[in-house]
């Protein structure tokens, strides 16, 4: 049976599964927030990381994008969201090629809601960038993991005010040495 899945972080630009569509897409009522530790990505349990989860938000739209993949997948993908994230049921907007016009589609997407052991929460945006800049993991740095988040919604057109404030800052640290 085939399945969409939303991603909305790393599985937007990191999509280490088989998948028979990639589209646009996006979930009403929440927002992407750089509130989730990372303790085995982009940090370590001594010293997690910040990536992201959804927080319920009215009135927003969550852009990212929908995989349509087989059950077989979530083995994989439950293992790689493993840190605090549930696997979550959403209605999911799919965007058509060529403009705005939608579909709502049934699908998942992975949240690590609050209170999970690697939750971290809010922080002022500069205590957020500092964070990010100084953090990394098994899979890389924590600075790219914002980078390349930054750079996957430039190129869906998507307008993310926490992440491009996070990601000129922490661009700003980076040149600063
Ligand atoms: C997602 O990308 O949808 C979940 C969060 C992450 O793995 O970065």
């Amino acid at each position: 049976m085939k399945h969409w899945l939303f991603g909305y972080g790393s599985l937007i630009w990191h999509a280490d599964f088989p998948h028979h569509e990639r589209r646009p897409a996006a979930i009403p009522g929440w927002a992407r927030r750089f509130w989730q530790g990372s303790h085995d990505h982009r940090g370590t349990p001594d010293s997690p990381g910040r990536v992201v989860t959804l927080v319920p938000a009215d009135d927003t739209l969550c852009v990212g994008v929908a995989y349509q993949v087989d059950g077989a997948v979530f083995e994989h993908l439950d293992h790689r969201e493993k840190n605090g994230y549930e696997r979550v049921t959403v209605d999911i907007h799919l965007f058509d090629e060529g403009g705005g016009r939608r579909r709502l589609v049934p699908g998942v997407t992975y949240i690590a809601p609050p209170g999970n052991d690697a939750f971290l929460g809010p922080a002022e945006p500069d205590e957020i960038a500092a964070h990010i800049a100084r953090s990394s993991g098994p899979s890389g740095s924590n600075a790219d993991y914002l980078l390349e988040l930054a750079a996957a919604l430039e190129a869906l057109n998507v307008e993310d005010g926490h992440v491009t404030e996070l990601a000129s800052r922490v661009a700003l640290r980076r040149q600063a040495g």
